[in-house]
């Protein structure tokens, strides 16, 4: 852990800030993390005065490099495992309808003031006379203990000037297991609207942090009674609540969603698997229905729902990568398993899932596992004696069969030969045959058999 008393740089700002006659604090999250024992690499230095001139002037005496962010007031170095950010400390207010404040030099408390949380407004001194002296002006120690996020000021003010401060509280709260107090939750539900003026990729990283936490349902929750959840995430707001028709309901896809995510989230820290577990089910509300004789139903909800992950991404200016087609899969494909999990389980339907799941089919079945939430104890337990089954399925087929990465053994380039043909419709509909045969175990995943059936086939379509 970084160390304001053992770590060189420290003294060496404290040194060069009293030589220019200007006081500087470490502030923020570093001081936080120290108080939570969490590592953190990242020190935000403020000072009464020019950030950039005093870290010109660190930069300078340790023969490191210094970047000027002229625009922002701000000057960023590294030295021995540290990255240091300098900023003069600021008296803000803000314009109603930007992010953007309006800035003004100020003393250490005035940009206290204007800081999100009592636990994010902590500084160390960093004078000689009173080293590492924490200056705690509204008792962020004692909400520390308290496990609270509170505002500095009235909640409303500090929501209203950076609206990103309301996912930020939701986010604190929980990676740090905090409860959010109730003045700030009440301000929250005035000041939704405000979310609007935020840039969408902002609100996206805020949600991804929210998703790597230890238990990410609790932030879900939080941000639904915030009643930002709507705002952010529509598509998961609409699985919350339990419809009747005759006295039966339907499961609360909400709570059921949370809980895949919780499941997953114990089993895996992959960020695109837990987006995968959050949106798995959003095909849900749209493809409800009643019928009288089995019930509620959601046809093809896995098949809607995947189609709505890319319009869900680029709302969220996310990229419409590899990353977003894993998710897309993730969720088309998440009820496969099951299927197999619940019917028998038979070679081909592996090989078919081996084909569509690629290299992603581990990560599909532990979707599938955490998918199972259901209260039915034999339900539970006869899912539980097949998943297992056909886990040991899925390596035993793909020993065999090679289907993970398949790779049509007969190519174009074959079919054209042979038949000294142009490019055309019929290449691809032999394979086609070719293809499915090998995944319904009618010919073995090699060559020899591929091409037998391919003479066979090109001979029913009349060629020689
Ligand atoms: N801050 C703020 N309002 C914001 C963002 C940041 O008041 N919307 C202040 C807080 O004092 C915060 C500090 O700026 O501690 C640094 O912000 P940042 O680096 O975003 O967050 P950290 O608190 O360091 O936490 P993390 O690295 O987990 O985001």
């Amino acid at each position: 852990m970084i160390d304001i008393n053992t770590h060189p740089i420290f003294k060496v700002i404290s040194t060069k800030a009293a030589e220019s006659g200007v006081r500087a604090f470490v502030i923020g999250g570093y001081v936080r993390d120290w108080f939570l024992h969490r590592e953190s690499n990242d020190v935000d230095v403020v000072v009464e005065g020019s950030g950039i001139a005093l870290a010109q002037a660190v930069a300078a005496e340790l023969h490191t490099k210094v970047t000027v962010f002229k625009n922002f007031g701000t000057a960023m170095l590294k030295y021995k495992g540290v990255e240091v950010e300098f900023v003069g400390a600021r008296k803000e207010s803000y314009n109603r309808n930007s992010r953007n404040p309006i800035v003004e030099d100020g003393t250490l408390e005035e940009d206290q003031l204007r800081r999100d949380f009592t636990i994010n407004a902590l500084a160390f001194s960093l004078q000689k006379e009173d080293y590492g002296t924490l200056v705690d002006p509204f008792g962020g120690i004692a909400d520390m203990a308290q496990k609270i996020i509170r505002t500095p000021l009235d909640p409303d003010t500090t929501y209203s000037d950076d609206p990103l401060r309301m996912l930020r509280a939701v986010r604190f709260a929980t990676q740090l297991g905090f409860d959010i107090v109730p003045e700030s939750i009440e301000s929250m539900r005035r000041m939704r609207e405000r979310l609007d003026i935020l840039s969408k990729e902002r609100i996206a990283e805020e949600l991804s942090k929210i998703l790597l936490s230890k238990v990410p349902s609790r932030g879900f929750y939080l941000l639904d009674e915030c009643n930002l959840l709507d705002k952010v995430l529509p598509e998961i707001a609409a699985l919350k609540g339990v419809e009747t028709v005759n006295g039966r309901g339907h499961k609360d896809n909400f709570a059921h969603t949370l809980q895949v995510l919780d499941n997953v989230a114990a089993e895996s820290g992959d960020l695109w698997l837990r987006w995968s577990a959050l949106l798995h089910d959003i095909g849900k509300p749209v493809t409800k229905k009643w019928d009288d004789k089995i019930g509620w139903t959601f046809h093809n909800h896995d098949f809607i729902g995947g189609k709505m992950v890319p319009g869900i991404f680029s709302r969220l200016k996310m990229p419409l990568n590899e990353k977003m087609k894993y998710v897309q899969k993730m969720v088309s494909l998440h009820l496969r398993p099951i299927a197999l999990v619940t019917d028998e389980v038979t070679d081909s339907a592996v090989r078919r899932l081996l084909f569509d799941a690629g290299d992603d089919v581990d990560d599909l079945m532990v979707l599938c596992k955490a998918d199972i939430t259901s209260k039915n104890e034999m339900k539970v337990e006869t899912f539980r004696r097949n998943y297992d089954r056909v886990k040991e399925k899925i390596v035993e087929v793909e020993e065999k069969d090679r289907i993970r990465n398949f790779k049509n053994p007969i190519t174009g380039e074959v079919v054209m030969q042979r038949y000294n043909i142009e490019p055309g419709n019929i290449i691809g509909e032999i394979k086609e045959v070719i293809k499915n045969a090998i995944l319904d175990g009618v010919i073995p995943n090699e060559f020899e058999a591929a091409y037998a059936l391919m003479e066979k086939v090109a001979a029913e379509k009349g060629l020689k």
